[in-house]
């Protein structure tokens, strides 16, 4: 009897001991939802009816298994965005990147650990526009037994920004295919699913509930499709002390800035009287457009013990052009780059590429006035093969894809000056070829073809440190000078500044294909990506795993 006791007590004891990483499963079953609170009788595709949808919770160094069983009309696939994937580009999910679609009735198991990295993150479907309506959160907690590098907050609130249209999304995408025109744009904002109580509408918007004196680590998500957007709190600052699940150093600051694909970890704390405020989430852009969606979606902070009817204490939003608010915030932006999350950011660099970012224009016979908007980087739109590029890598298929992607632009042109005349784009499926552990630097630059804008870049399979950033071309002769190599952040996603440039450095020690993208999606759609194939380094720790049996066919 005392023997049982005490091997009981020591199970007990050993556990929060011995077991540090556990593997966690979760089911997502895409199915279509009707919603009413979200102004429309439209029904849309939704993971387990939710929307957003279910939160992946997991610890540093987990393994996660998520069986999704599509049981909607509609080729899936799900990307863990930002997660590393360290060899295992079979669970990356970039439909006809590193997967074929999971097919109307068909499932797929999900099989990826969380290795060096802790934060928020967001999952999202990753095929056509599906993802406007598929989409949830990722927390990372820090292992177990380690603190986070800030003193931790009393509570942790997840908030989704997301983009919505009234219309079926998979329509407005193909209506914008078939004319060569851009998208309808969306009717508004969303912040946890809620639009803010706009005319017409029975939402009452997302209520943010605190009590006085607490702290509360707010985990942002920017899961919109085209929209980059602010997010403000009146009367209140938040401290930001991480970025797209790394670190940073922390910061106070009045507006976050947030592109698609975006997550930021910030710190509110309760000082202010007791009361309710209100909750901005406005769009950035500052292009001239010629529709845009200006919708202000709006929230609510409520103090515990608010006395019925308060007046909500406003605040003023910062105007659609607001350059000098998304500057402030990402300049403000640095690796935390202690002892315990050093900043390895690349010296000696083995691959310097140059893209530049085009918009330009082809013929199409059966489009709306015979051409249609195409987007390219070195000129080249991409093109999606029908089958995996990761399978024809694999198993070595010729005739899917080739490794001759251009470096640099074919023509060298002040990319921020006066357009070429000919804004043809050459198109086709070439991949850029690496080593592995090699390092590599690209400066993005944008240009001034058709519409210059921001541009969102999304790099998978690795983060990226920012080296650099500047407005006009960038001048390999000076502006390297000024690169931070000490403490620059480390994300995954980052804007291309309108008219401007970034330098980005990484070190391709995960073998596989990885695609790099602009995340507003109307550009994917245009060709605005390209992939890097990481050949396998040296025995089986630096190669990419044999394929899951249930991995879909195409
Ligand atoms: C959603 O509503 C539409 C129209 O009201 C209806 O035809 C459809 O069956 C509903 N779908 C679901 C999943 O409830
Ligand atoms: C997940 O992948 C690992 C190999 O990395 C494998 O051992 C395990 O069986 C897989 N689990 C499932 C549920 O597929
Ligand atoms: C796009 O907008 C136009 C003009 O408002 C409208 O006629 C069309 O039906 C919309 N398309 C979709 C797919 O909602
Ligand atoms: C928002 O855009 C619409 C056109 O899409 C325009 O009529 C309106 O003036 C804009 N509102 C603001 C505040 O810019
Ligand atoms: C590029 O064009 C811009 C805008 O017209 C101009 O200010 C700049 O001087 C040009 N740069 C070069 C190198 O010609
Ligand atoms: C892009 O390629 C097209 C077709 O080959 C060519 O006509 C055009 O001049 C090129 N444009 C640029 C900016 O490289
Ligand atoms: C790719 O380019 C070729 C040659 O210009 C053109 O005929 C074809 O339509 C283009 N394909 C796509 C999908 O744009
Ligand atoms: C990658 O390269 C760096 C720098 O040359 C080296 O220190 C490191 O050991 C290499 N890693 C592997 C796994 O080969
Ligand atoms: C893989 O294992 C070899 C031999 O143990 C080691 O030298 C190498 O650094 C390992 N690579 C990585 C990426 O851990
Ligand atoms: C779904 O994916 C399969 C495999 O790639 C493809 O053959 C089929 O055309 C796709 N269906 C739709 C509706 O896109």
């Amino acid at each position: 009897m005392k023997l049982r006791l005490l091997a009981i007590f020591l199970v007990a004891l050993s556990f929060p001991l011995f077991v540090h990483s556990l593997v966690r499963h979760y089911k997502f079953r895409v199915v279509l939802k009707n919603s009413t609170k979200l102004c429309s009788t439209k029904s849309f595709v939704t993971v387990n009816g939710k929307f957003p949808g279910p939160t992946l919770y997991a610890r540093e160094d987990d393994t996660v298994i998520v069986k999704v069983n599509n049981h909607v009309k509609y080729n899936i696939t799900i990307h863990w965005h930002g997660i590393k994937q360290l060899q295992t580009g079979w669970s990356d999910g970039p439909a006809y990147v590193t997967q074929c679609p999971i097919q109307p009735g068909q499932s797929y198991v999900y099989n990826f650990t969380l290795t060096g990295q802790r934060g928020t993150l967001l999952w999202h479907a990753h095929i056509t526009w599906l993802r406007a309506t598929m989409h949830g959160a990722i927390v990372i907690l820090p292992k177990r037994g380690i603190p986070y590098p800030f003193p931790k907050p009393d509570k942790e609130k997840i908030i989704i920004l997301g983009e919505w249209w009234k219309s079926d999304v998979e329509a407005v995408v193909n209506e914008a295919t078939n004319s060569g025109l851009p998208p309808n744009i969306s009717d508004a904002h969303t912040i946890n699913g809620h639009p803010g109580p706009v005319p017409s509408c029975t939402s009452h918007g997302y209520t943010l509930h605190v009590e006085s004196g607490k702290t509360y680590l707010l985990r942002i998500i920017n899961a919109a499709l085209n929209d980059e957007l602010f997010f403000k709190i009146a009367g209140h600052n938040l401290k930001v002390v991480e970025a797209d699940a790394s670190y940073v150093k922390p910061f106070e600051i009045e507006t976050i800035f947030l592109s698609p694909g975006q997550t930021t970890n910030a710190i509110l704390t309760a000082n202010q009287g007791v009361g309710k405020y209100l909750i901005a989430v406005t769009p950035f852009m500052d292009a001239p457009t010629i529709g845009f969606d200006n919708m202000t979606s709006i929230a609510t902070l409520r103090y515990k013990g608010t006395p019925p009817y308060p007046k909500t204490i406003l605040t003023t939003i910062p105007p659609l052009n607001a350059t000098p608010v998304t500057t402030s915030f990402t300049d403000s932006l640095r690796s935390l780059n202690s002892n315990s999350y050093p900043a390895k950011v690349p010296l000696t660099i083995d691959h310097s590429l140059f893209f530049a970012i085009t918009v330009g224009i082809n013929p199409c016979a059966t489009c709306a006035n015979g051409i249609k908007l195409a987007s390219a980087i070195n000129n080249l739109t991409f093109l999606l093969p029908t089958i995996s590029l990761l399978q024809a890598h694999y198993y070595n298929i010729k005739g899917v894809f080739t490794d001759d992607f251009p470096a640099y632009p074919p023509i060298i042109f002040n990319y921020t000056g006066t357009q070429p005349d000919n804004l043809q784009t050459n198109n086709g499926t070439k991949l850029y070829r690496l080593n592995f552990n090699s390092t590599v630097q690209i400066v993005l630059q944008g240009t001034a073809m058709i519409a210059p804008e921001n541009h969102p870049f999304h790099l998978h399979g690795y983060n990226f440190f920012v080296v650099g950033q500047g407005l006009g071309n960038f001048d390999p002769e000076k502006d390297p000078s000024r690169f931070n190599l000490v403490d620059p952040v480390e994300r995954n996603t980052l804007s291309v500044p309108n008219g401007g440039w970034i330098a980005i450095r990484f070190r391709a020690d995960n073998p596989g294909v990885w695609f790099l993208h602009c995340h507003l999606e109307v550009h994917t759609t245009w060709g605005l990506k390209m992939a890097f194939v990481v050949d396998n380094g040296r025995g089986p720790n630096e190669s990419l795993l044999p394929p899951p049996k249930d991995l879909p066919k195409c």
